[in-house]
């Protein structure tokens, strides 16, 4: 567990400080893609590079991918783990690594260290998609982002499947046990699952901000909605986001219909070679879909 106000400065074992092209040009990144990842995660990393994170203008835009990692095992074991990440990196330059423990208690440390990242090298980033090895939309996330009225990222905005009237868990067997000694009030404000969510590059300062004064809790989905709720602000919900799973009508010969998949922003995560299949299939030309299929989630993009 963390002990509060554990704040402390982990050297980074991989950057690419020029990844938004510094941060005086960083105001041409319109999405980043943040995705948390575990130095042994390859063949996510590997899978989402060639599909939704990969690299690239959508509708006159810029999308840029980052990975973030901590560090693992015993020594000689970490050196090996480490080594991957790096031959990665010289071939995709898309790795930022800390030399923390990198354990699931650990996420709120990694988010921090991300935003503290953002606000050195890529600050006016429009906005950002921070996840983990999901399956997202990101050309309609994008078209939903052009759609705001204020699609400039300066603005508030934070987005997801939102979770309200929570509070910890205070059995000590369980993953996401919180002690009273860490959060004593009895809830949780508002939030959106880890999964994934939507925020404007303002929102992420915002929450880097409020974090230099708020004591880190290890769920870091809840870190998030607790610097906002300081900071007087929200997160709000989005349809278009199922984190939480998606109804598919029961009898549907294919739980993989990618027309139940279109027009969605981001569901849970599949078997990386599925990611790959609905990928691709998507964005199929010759793709038809009934509207009952696509319209069940008929989200406003
Ligand atoms: C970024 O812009 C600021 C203010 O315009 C300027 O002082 C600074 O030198 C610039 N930095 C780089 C690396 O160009
Ligand atoms: C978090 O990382 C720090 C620094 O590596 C480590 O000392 C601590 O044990 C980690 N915490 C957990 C719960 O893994
Ligand atoms: C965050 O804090 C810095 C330094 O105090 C300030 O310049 C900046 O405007 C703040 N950003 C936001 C979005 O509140």
């Amino acid at each position: 567990m963390l002990p509060a106000h554990f704040k402390c400065h982990f050297p980074m074992l991989l950057d690419v400080p020029d990844k938004c092209g510094g941060a005086n040009k960083s105001a041409q990144v319109f999405l980043l893609l943040v995705i948390k990842s575990y130095p042994m995660n390859y063949e996510h990393r590997e899978v989402l590079r060639k599909t939704w994170a990969k690299e690239r203008l959508h509708n006159g835009v810029r999308i840029e991918r980052i990975f973030i990692s901590g560090a693992t095992g015993s020594h000689v074991e970490k050196e090996r783990k480490n080594r991957l990440l790096e031959l990665e990196q010289n071939e995709y330059n898309d790795n930022l690594q800390w030399d923390f423990r990198d354990t699931f208690y650990n996420l709120t440390l990694k988010q921090v260290l991300l935003l503290e990242w953002m606000e050195r090298n890529c600050p006016k980033a429009r906005f950002l998609l921070n996840g983990d090895d999901v399956f997202a939309n990101t050309d309609n996330m994008v078209e939903y982002l052009q759609g705001l009225r204020d699609n400039d990222g300066s603005k508030h905005l934070f987005t997801g499947h939102l979770i309200q009237n929570a509070g910890p868990i205070r059995s000590p067997g369980s993953k996401y046990y919180v002690p009273v000694q860490v959060q004593e009030s009895e809830s949780y404000p508002p939030y959106c699952g880890g999964g994934g969510f939507l925020l404007s590059g303002y929102s992420a300062m915002v929450i880097y901000n409020m974090s230099k004064s708020i004591p880190f809790i290890p769920i870091d989905d809840v870190y998030m909605g607790m610097c906002l709720a300081k900071a007087g602000l929200g997160p709000v919900s989005h349809m278009g986001v199922r984190t939480a799973g998606m109804y598919i009508p029961s009898g549907t010969l294919d739980d993989y219909d990618p027309c139940y998949y279109k027009e969605i922003l981001l569901v849970q995560r599949f078997l990386p070679g599925y990611m790959y299949l609905m990928w691709q299939r998507i964005h199929d030309p010759d793709l038809k879909c009934e509207l009952s299929k696509t319209s069940v989630y008929s989200i406003k993009l």
